[in-house]
């Protein structure tokens, strides 16, 4: 089933030196169970699309199907709705909040789903034995590695199970070994269902998911290996 379905997706900005076609004609299907990596030079687009794609701004034209939903007719409450349902977020910088455990850490985007406050805990213990962590459910975040943070900011964005993961460079802060563990625990979270798309500026990285997009001058096509 396809999670991202776009049609000629595009988006201008408006600035003082005149319109910016950051993003032109994206067309792009992303299915359950695949993980689809996007590359390209820096100013080329890529946030620009991860962007729509999570909801966060409205494209100029082009179509933009979520879940088997048109996203054009939601209003900002209904958007903010699917997006906290159907959406994750990981990004670069972990953005774990200090003073609070691991497990309360990944609960946090249960307070935005209807969820019983007595589910919360074994919603957010699951997630974190997905991601292999179940040892440190009580840890704060300043003693654990860098990699270990990773893994608790993608049990963060998956304790609502969303249908789509959206990940803005998750290895940028990370060593080789550990970008490794990290891309197999989103390969694996990908293969139960979930669709993921990663933006990296790292080719190994990119190798290690299912099709690699190239974002160049806001145009997208697909990767072809040399
Ligand atoms: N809010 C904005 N207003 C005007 N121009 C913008 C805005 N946001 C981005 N741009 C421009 O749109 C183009 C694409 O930017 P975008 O942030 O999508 O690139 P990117 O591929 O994510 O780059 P990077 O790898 O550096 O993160 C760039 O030319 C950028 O300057
Ligand atoms: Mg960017």
């Amino acid at each position: 089933m396809p999670v991202i379905e776009t049609v000629g997706l595009s988006r201008t900005y408006d600035s003082p030196a005149g319109p910016v076609p950051a993003l032109i004609d994206a067309t792009l299907c992303v299915h359950a169970g695949e993980m689809v990596s996007l590359i390209g030079p820096s100013g080329s687009g890529k946030s620009t699309l991860m962007n729509l794609l999570g909801l966060l701004d409205r494209p100029t034209s082009g179509r933009y199907r979520l879940n088997d939903q048109d996203t054009a007719s939601l209003g900002e409450k209904e958007r903010t709705r699917v997006r906290s349902h159907t959406i994750g977020f990981v990004f670069q910088a972990f953005h774990l909040i200090g003073h609070k455990n691991v497990t309360a850490n990944v609960a946090l985007p249960l307070m935005y789903v209807r969820h019983k406050r007595s589910a919360r805990r074994p919603l957010s213990e699951e997630a974190l034995s997905r991601v292999g962590l179940s040892h440190r459910l009580q840890a704060m975040p300043h003693t654990l590695s860098g990699g270990e943070k990773q893994r608790v900011a993608i049990a963060r964005a998956t304790v609502h199970r969303p249908a789509l993961l959206l990940c803005d460079e998750p290895t940028g802060n990370l060593d080789t070994v550990t970008s490794n563990t990290v891309m197999g625990i989103l390969a694996d979270l990908a293969k139960d269902g979930l669709a993921i798309v990663v933006v990296t500026h790292d080719h190994a990285v990119a190798e290690l998911t299912d099709r690699t997009l190239v974002v160049r001058d806001g145009k997208l096509s697909d990767h072809v290996s040399t």
